[in-house]
């Protein structure tokens, strides 16, 4: 699909289907729009065929003073600026609405929207993301796969000066191909996507950008260098395990450091889970996915940063090898963890991943992204990833970029008080911190690990996919915080 971005009058624009939307009563029309096609508004709104509610469509053909085949009305449902998320909504809507006609081009009217707190390029940006991401399908496993999409070109109208307005379609489509990596691997079958199926995976992506280095540590060799935390979940599976470190190297500054979670099935271990919706759990990469998401969305971008980025790869399986509840194990920092419960294993490769990055880098920022706990899918739901940090800064760097882009986190506390619940009678810690604040403790046991750099944990078990149903799957979260934070150190 091509994106592009013009200054045109709507009027002469000859697409299969021109979208505008319209807040709710309809009675403010877009003065961009010639009298003509207002008046034809107008006697829609006034006979009841439209409303401007919460995504209500109307389709209109061969539109009186337009160039365009179709024009297609879409509702905002509100009467006050949207929220950057309800915009997102409301270009998803837009472009389902769109792909539903058949057009093979359209074009979307974005002079008469107000997103809160948001200049027209931010608009201009997320508009082009959301676009793209509405396009995303999964059906690399499907006998027959759907209809080929009929759109090929999608034009958004905009009175941006021309070369900042590429640049945010260009930014917004970038983050829509960093997201559909992360969703593409997350949907990925787990008997297919292993931690080995995630290093060809890297090596791809390193072989579609130059300015991208890629080295891998394999589970031996993670063994050797004393990562005892990391092995001792990779050996409970048939499949060895793998930690692969990008590095892309747009500025001479130290680096910001990305750490994910990559368990590429977590069945719990020998601390076994229940069975309803195991197979959900094959999303445990999420933190992962989301790392490479990222890392594609950046070099897309060429930003002038400087970024490594870790993921750390291995499956939870119950084998002869596996951990017990009660093992104690030394991790590559020098501490050691008593194993409570097998099933706390995101933060045993965590720990390591995350003294190793420090070790090797000296990062000035390290991020860790991780589908760590079902009690943060209590506290938080699906709607923001909670963010945890040692550093004030850092934080609010992580929730300003979120906020931007719709894709939202919420602080939580890292309180020494919490630390307690992570005493073992046997060693300097246990994996778990008993029913109280799960999340929390997770956080805190991963804090020991940091505490010489500038770190924030960013928990997504609620927003990286959704759940049951039909609309299960890979939501590509949290690569838009992750890029728009990165984007936001380049100055961009
Ligand atoms: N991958 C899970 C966390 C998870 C659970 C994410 C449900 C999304 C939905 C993690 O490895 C895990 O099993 N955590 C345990 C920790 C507990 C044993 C302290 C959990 O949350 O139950
Ligand atoms: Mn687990
Ligand atoms: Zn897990």
């Amino acid at each position: 699909m091509d994106y592009t971005v013009s200054s045109k009058q709507p009027a002469q624009l000859k697409v299969d289907c021109l979208v505008v939307t319209l807040n709710k009563g309809a009675d403010t029309l877009p003065a961009a729009l010639p009298e003509e096609t207002r008046a034809l508004i107008s006697d829609c709104v006034k006979d009841g065929d439209f409303k401007g509610s919460k995504h209500q469509t109307l389709l209109l053909h061969k539109p009186a003073g337009l160039a365009a085949r179709r024009l297609l009305l879409v509702g905002t449902g509100s009467d006050a600026p949207l929220s950057v998320v309800a915009f997102l909504q409301l270009a998803s809507a837009a472009a389902k609405g769109v792909a539903a006609t058949g057009a093979r081009s359209a074009a979307w009217l974005l002079g008469n929207i107000e997103v809160k707190d948001q200049d027209g390029s931010a608009v201009l940006r997320e508009a082009a993301r959301g676009v793209a991401d509405a396009a995303y399908r999964y059906d690399s496993y499907r006998s027959e796969a759907g209809p080929a999409p009929s759109l090929k070109r999608f034009t958004f109208l905009s009175d941006v000066p021309a070369a900042q307005a590429k640049k945010a379609v260009a930014a917004g489509t970038a983050i829509a191909a960093g997201m559909a990596l992360a969703k593409d691997l997350g949907n990925c079958p787990p008997n297919v996507c292993h931690p080995d199926y995630l290093v060809e995976q890297a090596k791809a992506l390193a072989a579609a950008y130059p300015a991208l280095k890629l080295k891998t540590i394999s589970e031996k060799q993670a063994e050797k260098l004393g990562m005892g935390a990391f092995c001792s979940v990779a050996r409970g599976s048939e499949r060895d395990g793998q930690i692969m470190i990008f590095e892309y190297q747009g500025s001479k500054d130290d680096p910001v450091a990305l750490v994910g979670k990559g368990i590429t099935f977590d069945t719990g271990g020998i601390s076994l889970k229940p069975g309803a919706s195991m197979d959900e759990m094959k999303y445990d990469m999420c933190g992962a996915a989301s790392v490479f998401g990222t890392v594609k969305a950046v070099c897309e971008l060429g930003l002038p940063i400087h970024l490594v980025a870790v993921v750390v790869a291995a499956e939870n399986m119950p084998d002869g090898r596996a951990s017990r509840p009660g093992d104690i194990v030394r991790t590559l920092s020098g501490q050691t963890v008593e194993i409570l419960n097998t099933d706390a294993e995101g933060r045993l490769v965590l720990c390591d991943a995350l003294t190793y990055v420090q070790q090797k880098y000296q990062p000035s920022a390290v991020v860790d992204i991780a589908t760590l706990t079902g009690a943060c899918v209590v506290a938080l739901g699906a709607h923001a990833q909670a963010v945890y940090a040692n550093d004030a800064e850092l934080a609010q760097a992580l929730l300003v970029a979120g906020d931007e882009c719709g894709d939202r986190g919420w602080p939580m506390p890292l309180w020494d008080d919490y630390q307690e619940q992570l005493d073992s009678p046997f060693a300097d810690m246990a994996n778990i911190g008993g029913p109280k604040a799960g999340s929390i403790t997770a956080a805190c046991f991963l804090s020991r690990f940091t505490r010489d750099v500038r770190w924030a944990h960013l928990d997504i078990a609620g927003t990286a996919w959704i759940s049951g149903g039909k609309q299960k799957g890979a939501t590509g979260r949290p690569v838009p915080m992750l890029t728009r934070y990165l984007m936001n150190l380049a100055g961009q």
